[in-house]
C-alpha cells in the first residue's frame, strides 16, 4: 500500500495538545472504569443520562492549547465505552443523545481550526458498547460466565462494518484532517478484527496526506511510545521513525478527580525538550471535565508551558536531535546552523561543550538575547561557555549558539 502521508508539518510543530473527553469523565475515576470496575451496560447508562456539558467552550480550550505553543489538537472521537461525541448516524450511543444535545466535535474542530491548530481524531479500535463487539479479557462483562454464554455469537465483523463506517463518517463530514490515531490492537484482537489493511485503504483514500498512527497491528507513520521517556530516538527495523510521545498531566488520559500525581511544569518541559531531543514530537493530554472545561490545575500547567514557550520555542519548533553531543545534565536541539543547549541542572560558572571548538561564532541566552561568552581550548576540542552565576529565572534556561 502507498504511503501518502504527510509528515513534514507534523516533525516541524513538535506539540499537541491530546484530549480525551467522553463519559468517563462523570465518574472521574479514570476512562477505563468501565472495565476496571466491570460495569454493566446498564449501571453505566447513568453517565449517559447525565452527561451535561454546560460549560463546554472549545474556543477557550483551543486558546489555551494555542496559549501553550501547541500546533495540532487530537480529540476522543470514541474512546473504549464506545460513546460517540458526533453525531453519527451509526448508532444512537452519542452526544446528541445525551443532555448535551448536540454534536460536539464540529464545534471542536471549528474552534481549533479557527486558532490556526491542526486537527487529529483519536478513534478507539476497542469498544465495550457495540452490540457485536465480542467479549474478550479486557471487556468489562469478561468474568460474567452468564453474559458471555449470551453473546456468544456476536460476529466482529458486524462490528468492522461499523468501526470502517464511522470512520468514514469522521473523515467526511468534518473537512481536513491532518492526523488519525486509532487505538488499539492487543493479544486477542488486531488486523484481522479491525480489518486493518482495509481500513488503512479507506483512510488513505478518503484523506490524502493523513497521518495514521500504528495501532491498528500492521504498522503506520508514526510510532506512539505511550507515558514512557525513551532513551533515544525511536526506531523502526533499524531506521529512525516519525514518532510521537503521547503523555497525561497525572497518569489519567480521562479527567480523575482524586488523582494527585500532577507532573510539575519543570518536568513537563524538560519532557518536551528530551522529546525533540530524540527527534519525536509530544503529545501532551488534559482530560476535561463533564462540564466540559479543563480543571484549574490543568489550565494553569498550560499556561506556565506557554510562558516558557513564548521565549523559547526556537528551541523547538523546526528542531530536531543535534549532531553533537550533549554536556551532562543537558539536552541538545539544532535546526540548521542554530545550536540549543537546554541546562536542565544549573552549573557553576562553565559549561563544556567536546567538539564544539572552533565552530561557533555567537552564543547568547535564549530567554533574555544577552551574550554568552566562551573560551576555546583547540587542542581539546572544548568550548567552554561562561555562564553568569545567577540561573535565568525561566523554567529550563536555554543557550542558542549560533554555528560558522
Ligand atoms: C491506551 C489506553 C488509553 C489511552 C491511550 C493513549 O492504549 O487504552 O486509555 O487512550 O492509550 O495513548
Amino acid at each position: 500500500m502507498s504511503n501518502t502521508a504527510n509528515t513534514d508539518w507534523f516533525v516541524h510543530d513538535r506539540f499537541g495538545l491530546f484530549i480525551h473527553w467522553g463519559l468517563y469523565a462523570l465518574p472521574a475515576r479514570h476512562e477505563w472504569v468501565k472495565m476496571r470496575e466491570r460495569i454493566t451496560d446498564e449501571d453505566y447508562q447513568k453517565y449517559f443520562e447525565h452527561f451535561d456539558p454546560d460549560l463546554y467552550e472549545p474556543k477557550e480550550w483551543a486558546r489555551a492549547a494555542k496559549n501553550a505553543g501547541m500546533k495540532y489538537a487530537v480529540i476522543t472521537t470514541k474512546h473504549h465505552e464506545g460513546f460517540c461525541l458526533w453525531d453519527s448516524k451509526l448508532t444512537d450511543y452519542k452526544a446528541p443523545n445525551t443532555p448535551a444535545g448536540r454534536d460536539l466535535l464540529r464545534p471542536f474542530v471549528e474552534a481549533f481550526r479557527d486558532e490556526g491548530l491542526k486537527i487529529g481524531f483519536y478513534h478507539s479500535l476497542i469498544d465495550w458498547h457495540h452490540p457485536e463487539f465480542t467479549i474478550d479479557n479486557i471487556h468489562p462483562r469478561r468474568d460474567d460466565q452468564e453474559f458471555r454464554e449470551k453473546a456468544k455469537d456476536r460476529d466482529i465483523r458486524k462490528y468492522a462494518e461499523y468501526l470502517h463506517g464511522q470512520t468514514r463518517e469522521l473523515l467526511t463530514e468534518y473537512g481536513q484532517v491532518d492526523v488519525m490515531w486509532f487505538d488499539f490492537s492487543y493479544a486477542e484482537k488486531g488486523k484481522d478484527e479491525w480489518q486493518s489493511e482495509k481500513l488503512m485503504t479507506m483512510v488513505r483514500e478518503l484523506m490524502p496526506g493523513i497521518i495514521v498512527n500504528d495501532r491498528m497491528g500492521i504498522g503506520g507513520d508514526i510510532k506512539t511510545p505511550e507515558q514512557v521517556q525513551p532513551r533515544e530516538w525511536v526506531a523502526v527495523d533499524g531506521k529512525p521513525a516519525v514518532w510521537e510521545a503521547c503523555q497525561t498531566l497525572n497518569g489519567s488520559w480521562g479527567y480523575d478527580r482524586d488523582n494527585l500525581d500532577w507532573k510539575s511544569v519543570d518536568m513537563l518541559v524538560q519532557m518536551l525538550v528530551d522529546t525533540v531531543s530524540k527527534g519525536g514530537n509530544l503529545l501532551l493530554n488534559v482530560g476535561p471535565t463533564a462540564r466540559g472545561n479543563f480543571d484549574p490545575r490543568a489550565i494553569e500547567t498550560l499556561s506556565s508551558i506557554g510562558e516558557w514557550m513564548k521565549l523559547h520555542h526556537r528551541s523547538i519548533y523546526g528542531a530536531s536531535q543535534s549532531e553533537f553531543e550533549a554536556p551532562r545534565d543537558c539536552r541538545l536541539t539544532q535546526r540548521g546552523d542554530r545550536l540549543y543547549v537546554h541546562v536542565f541542572a544549573w552549573p557553576f560558572k562553565h559549561l563544556h561543550m567536546d567538539g564544539l571548538a572552533g565552530k561557533v561564532k555567537y552564543a547568547q541566552l535564549l530567554n533574555d538575547a544577552s551574550e554568552v561568552r566562551w573560551s576555546e581550548s583547540q587542542n581539546a576540542g572544548t568550548l567552554t561557555l561562561n555562564l553568569p552565576i545567577q540561573r535565568p529565572a525561566v523554567t529550563v534556561p536555554v543557550i542558542e549558539l549560533f554555528l560558522k
